[in-house]
C-alpha cells in the first residue's frame, strides 16, 4: 500500500487517531485529548477543550527555537519596485507591536477587526496581530467598492477597521479612505477606530478623516504578549460569494486551522521549515489566508508576498524574476495567469531571461486548470504542475496530488485523489450514488476533517440550508463532477449561480440584484460564460421596461459603472445584450444555465418544466452561434 493510501485509509478508520498525531505539530498551551466533539452533528467541532494562540505558532514558536534570523516574509512589490525581508524575529516584533497598538484601542478577545488593506507586508502584520490578541479578523478584498464593504461591516459589527490610503493597479492608483468613509457612512453598524497605513504613492491620510495613523500607533504601544484561546474559537471571518447578493461569513477556529494548514503544508505541498514559498494571490482571499500568511509561517518557512501582477508589471517575466530572485521552490497561483502569461508570451521568451532552477513545483487552484494551460505550463516550465481543488469553506485541499505524501500519477483536467479526512462522493440529485465516470453533485460525507469552516458568522440556519440541507449526512460543495475508475476526481464547473471570473468568485445574484436596479430594466439574468483569459465572465442579460427606448451602448455604460460602483472593478462586468425575454420554468425560475449553454455554444436540452418555449427558441437565434 503507498502511503497516500494508507493515510487516507487512517484518516478514515481512525480519524481520532489520525487527527491526535497531526495536532503533535503544532504548540498547544493546553494540547488536546479529543479530535472531534461530535455532540452536536451535524455542526462539528475540533479540539475541544485545547488552547493555543495561532500567531504564536507563526512567529514565536520559530524565533524561540532559535530561528529568529530566518527571513519569514519576503515582500516584492512590482507597483512600487521596492523590497523588504523580514525576518522570525522582525516580523514578531511588528505583529506584537501592532497587537499592543490594537489592545491599546480597546480591541480585545472575541472582537472583530475589518482589514482592507493591499498586497503590502501591514496585512500580515495586521492579521496576525489580531489572533495574537484573540480579535477575529475579516480581510476585505481591495477591488472590491464601498457597498460590499458597508455589507460586511454590518455583518461582522467590527470594532476597529485597519486599512491604507490605498493600493495599486496598473496605471492607476486605488484610493481607499474616500471608499472606507463611504462605507462606514452607508453602514449602520459603527466602529470605534479606524487605523490608516500611510503609503506615499496614494493621496490620503488618516489625518484628513480624523483616524489613527498606523506608524504613530504602532510607535507608541506596549508590545502584546500572545492571548490564550480555545481552539474552537474564531481566528477569522472570510465572506464569499454565495447563491444570494448577501455574502457569507465563513468562520475559520485557531486549533484545526492550525493543525490541517500544517499537516497540508507539509503533506501537500513538500515544504520544509526555511523552504522559500510563493503563493501568487491576494490575502482578501483565502488563498491568501492559508497559503500567504498562515501555513508558510506556522511551518517555519519563508513566505513571498507580491503586489504586482503576472503580466504588464513590467512584462509577462514578472513571476519567474520573482522566483529567481528569491529563490522559491515553490509557486501557487491560479490558472488564469499563467493563461495571462502565456498569451503575452507564447514561446515562453521571458522565461529564458530568468534562472528558475530552484523551483520544483507549480501549484494551482482558484478554477479549474484546463489541460491546454497544464500542457503548455508543464512544457515551459519543466517541472510539475499540480492542480488541486477546494473552496473558501474547506480552508485548504479537498482533493489534492499529496506531493509530500507519494507522487501520485498526474491525469490532466483532474487535481487528483481526495486528501485524508475528505471522504468525497458524487451523488445525483436524489442522493444516490453514481456510477464512476457519471457527472452529478459532489458532496462530502461529514464530519469534514479539521481547518474546514466552523460555520457561518451569527446565521447557523443559512450554514445549514447552504450546505447541510440538501442531502443530510453530506456537506454539499456547490460544484458538480464526476470520479473515474481510479478514484480521480474531475471538478467541471459549479452547479449554483456562483460564477469564477479570473479565479475570483462572484455571485450572479449579487451583479443581477444591482442590474435590476437600473430604472430602464425591468428583469434581467447574468450568467457566467466562457473567457478564454478569465475561465468565465458575467454576462448581462436585459429585458426593458414597456415603452423605454434606450441606445444599447449608453444602457451597457450606465449599468457597467453602477455594477463597478456597487460591487468593485473585480465584477469584470462589461457585457450587457437587451434581449425580448427571459426563459423561465412554469415556477418562475430563470434558465440561466440554459443560456449559458446556448451562449457558449454547447448542446443543451430544452426543460420539461419550460414556461414558453418560443422565449427560449428566439433567445438561441438571437444568442447562439451563428453558421
Ligand atoms: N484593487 C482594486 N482593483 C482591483 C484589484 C484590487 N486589489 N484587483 C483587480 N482589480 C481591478 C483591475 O484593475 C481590473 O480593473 P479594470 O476593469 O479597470 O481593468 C478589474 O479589477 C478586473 O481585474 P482582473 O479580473 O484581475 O483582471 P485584470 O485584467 O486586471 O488581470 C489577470 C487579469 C489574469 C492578470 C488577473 O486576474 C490575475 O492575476 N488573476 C489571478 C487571480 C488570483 O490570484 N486569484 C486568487 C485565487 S488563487
Ligand atoms: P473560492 O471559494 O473563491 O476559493 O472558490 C471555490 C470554487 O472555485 C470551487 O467551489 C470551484 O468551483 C472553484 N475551484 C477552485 N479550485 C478549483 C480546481 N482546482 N478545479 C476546479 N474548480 C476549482
Amino acid at each position: 500500500m503507498g502511503a497516500y493510501t494508507d493515510q487516507f485509509t487512517r484518516s478514515l478508520d481512525d480519524p481520532e487517531g489520525f487527527w491526535l498525531d497531526a495536532a503533535q505539530a503544532v504548540d498547544w498551551i493546553v494540547p488536546p485529548e479529543r479530535a472531534l466533539d461530535d455532540s452536536a452533528a451535524p455542526i462539528y467541532r475540533w479540539y475541544p477543550g485545547a488552547t493555543l494562540n495561532t500567531a504564536a505558532n507563526a512567529l514565536d514558536r520559530h524565533v524561540d527555537a532559535g530561528h529568529g534570523d530566518r527571513p519569514a516574509l519576503i515582500w516584492d512589490s512590482a507597483m512600487t519596485g521596492e523590497q523588504r525581508t523580514f525576518s522570525y524575529s522582525q516580523l514578531l516584533d511588528e505583529v506584537a507591536g501592532f497587537a499592543g497598538a490594537l489592545a491599546a484601542q480597546g480591541v480585545g478577545k472575541g472582537d472583530r477587526v475589518i482589514i482592507y488593506l493591499p498586497m503590502i507586508p501591514e496585512a500580515a502584520v495586521a492579521m496576525l496581530a489580531c489572533a495574537r490578541i484573540g480579535a477575529v479578523h475579516s480581510v476585505v478584498f481591495g477591488g472590491f467598492a464601498a457597498p460590499e464593504l458597508a455589507t460586511r461591516i454590518d455583518d461582522a459589527e467590527p470594532v476597529a477597521i485597519v486599512t491604507a490610503s490605498g493600493g495599486m493597479e496598473p496605471g492607476r492608483t486605488i484610493e481607499y479612505l474616500p471608499m472606507v468613509k463611504t462605507a462606514l457612512d452607508l453602514a449602520e453598524s459603527a466602529p470605534s477606530t479606524v487605523i490608516v497605513k500611510d503609503r506615499p504613492q496614494v493621496p490620503g491620510s488618516a489625518a484628513d478623516y480624523g483616524w489613527l495613523d498606523w506608524d504613530q500607533v504602532a510607535a507608541d504601544a506596549d508590545p502584546a504578549a500572545p492571548v490564550e484561546v480555545a481552539a474552537t474559537d474564531p481566528l477569522y471571518i472570510l465572506y464569499t460569494s454565495g447563491t444570494t447578493g448577501k455574502p457569507k461569513g465563513v468562520v475559520r477556529d485557531n486549533g484545526g486551522h492550525a493543525v490541517a494548514l500544517t499537516w497540508s503544508m507539509r503533506n501537500i505541498y513538500d515544504i520544509s521549515p526555511g523552504d522559500v514559498w510563493w503563493t501568487a494571490s491576494d490575502v482578501g482571499w483565502v488563498v491568501g489566508h492559508s497559503y500567504i500568511v498562515y501555513g508558510p509561517l506556522l511551518v517555519g518557512a519563508t513566505t513571498v508576498m507580491y503586489e504586482g501582477k503576472p503580466v504588464g508589471t513590467p512584462d509577462a517575466g514578472a513571476f519567474w524574476r520573482v522566483i529567481s530572485e528569491h529563490g522559491a521552490v515553490a509557486l501557487f497561483t491560479a490558472p488564469t495567469a499563467i493563461r495571462a502569461i502565456r498569451k503575452a508570451d507564447p514561446e515562453a521568451l521571458e522565461l529564458a531571461k530568468y534562472d528558475i532552477s530552484s523551483l520544483r513545483t507549480l501549484f494551482a487552484a482558484g478554477e479549474r486548470l484546463d489541460p491546454d494551460t497544464f500542457f503548455w505550463a508543464s512544457e515551459k516550465l519543466g517541472v510539475p504542475v499540480v492542480d488541486h481543488w477546494w473552496q473558501t469553506e474547506t480552508g485548504w485541499s479537498i482533493v489534492a496530488n499529496l506531493r509530500g505524501l507519494e507522487t501520485l500519477e498526474i491525469k490532466p483536467g483532474s487535481p487528483t485523489v481526495p486528501v485524508p479526512g475528505y471522504r468525497v462522493e458524487v451523488i445525483d440529485g436524489e442522493g444516490e450514488p453514481v456510477p464512476a465516470g457519471t457527472e452529478g453533485n459532489i458532496v462530502v460525507r461529514l464530519p469534514l476533517p479539521p481547518g474546514t469552516l466552523a460555520g457561518l458568522w451569527r446565521d447557523e440556519e443559512r450554514f445549514r440550508t447552504s450546505y447541510l440541507n440538501a442531502f443530510p449526512g453530506y456537506y454539499l460543495t456547490g460544484d458538480s463532477g464526476y470520479i473515474d475508475d481510479d478514484g480521480y476526481v474531475f471538478v467541471l464547473g459549479r452547479s449554483d449561480d456562483v460564477i469564477n471570473v479570473a479565479g475570483h468568485r462572484l455571485s450572479t445574484g449579487s451583479i443581477e440584484a444591482v442590474v435590476a436596479g437600473h430604472g430602464a430594466v425591468a428583469e434581467c439574468a447574468v450568467v457566467g460564460i466562457r473567457d478564454d483569459l478569465k475561465g468565465q465572465r458575467p454576462s448581462g442579460y436585459v429585458v426593458l421596461k414597456a415603452g423605454v427606448q434606450i441606445d444599447p451602448e449608453k444602457l451597457r455604460s450606465e449599468l457597467v459603472t453602477l455594477v463597478r460602483d456597487a460591487i468593485g472593478a473585480v465584477a469584470t462586468f462589461r457585457d450587457v445584450t437587451v434581449v425580448p425575454a427571459l426563459p423561465k420554468t412554469r415556477s418562475g425560475k430563470i434558465l440561466r444555465k440554459t443560456m449559458r449553454q446556448i451562449v457558449d455554444g454547447e448542446e443543451y436540452a430544452v426543460p420539461s418544466t419550460i414556461e414558453d418555449p418560443a422565449v427560449l427558441a428566439d433567445l438561441a437565434d438571437q444568442l447562439g452561434p451563428k453558421d
